[in-house]
């Protein structure tokens, strides 16, 4: 792995739940880097799937048996019969020490309901256009008024994804967020190098100089609001 460092994890566990009703705002890529990079701090990772899309189960797929391992679950494969084979396989994944969670931009209201009851942090990916920045702020403030979020409301977090030179147009996600005490914790830039990540099956860091300086202080960011203690951070 890099040999940049990487903040003290938390004793306790954490399930971090990916999510944003806009299509291609980078969930997955978030969420497999996301777990590439706790699987590289050694402890007991595992990605659970819940787009039938199954993007995020190919990508784990791809990745080479030489590289930290990581505990995969597509609960949608194991349906009729294989019901015992999803909860048992769930419950296994559920124990990993860390757990990411990828979501389809397609949430069936009670699917989101059980995922928001099982996770511990919150992270939204927005894109920087005037639409993925209105469809962001939609979400999120319908998430706010979920009855479910506000009976076990967990730390909530937003990350730009794609962000070029000219991040101008995020100030107004960023007043926006301000507002609602919401974190803007870290901004990921477009490169192509996570399009070649996601398609070997490895994290941005994991490629050869796959990530510079600017990139790796991103998910330092990142990992630390994941890691920190909740109330240390507004839970709206
Ligand atoms: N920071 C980034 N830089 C370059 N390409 C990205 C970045 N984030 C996502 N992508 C690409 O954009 C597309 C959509 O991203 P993805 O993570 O699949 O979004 P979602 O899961 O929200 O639909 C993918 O082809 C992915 O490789
Ligand atoms: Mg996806």
């Amino acid at each position: 792995m890099s040999s940049r460092s990487l903040p003290e994890l938390a004793p306790e566990q954490r399930r971090i739940l990916v999510v944003n009703a806009k299509g291609g705002c980078g969930k997955t890529t978030l969420t497999t880097n996301l777990a590439a990079l706790y699987a590289s701090m050694e402890v007991e990772t595992a990605l659970v799937d819940h787009d039938p899309q199954g993007s995020a189960s190919q990508w784990l797929k791809a990745r080479d048996e030489s590289l930290p391992a990581i505990q995969g679950i597509a609960p949608w494969k194991h349906t009729g019969d294989a019901s015992t084979t999803r909860s048992f396989q769930m419950r296994l994944a559920f124990e990993a020490h860390r757990v990411v969670i990828d979501t389809p931009a397609a949430l069936a209201a009670s699917d989101f309901r059980r995922w928001l009851g099982e996770a511990d942090r919150i992270v939204i990916p927005v894109l920087p256009s005037a639409i993925d920045i209105k469809a962001g702020a939609r979400f999120i403030g319908d998430l706010l008024l979920n009855r479910h979020y506000r009976n076990k409301p967990v730390p909530l977090a937003v990350v730009a994804n794609r962000a070029r030179r000219n991040t101008l147009v995020f100030e107004k996600l960023e007043r926006f967020l301000i507002s609602l005490r919401i974190p803007f914790v870290a901004t990921f830039r477009d490169l192509q190098g996570y399009v070649r990540a996601a398609e070997s099956g490895e994290g941005l860091f994991e490629l050869t100089r796959g990530v510079d300086d600017q990139e790796w202080e991103s998910f330092e960011q990142l990992i630390h609001w994941i890691e920190a203690t909740p109330g240390a951070h507004g839970v709206a």
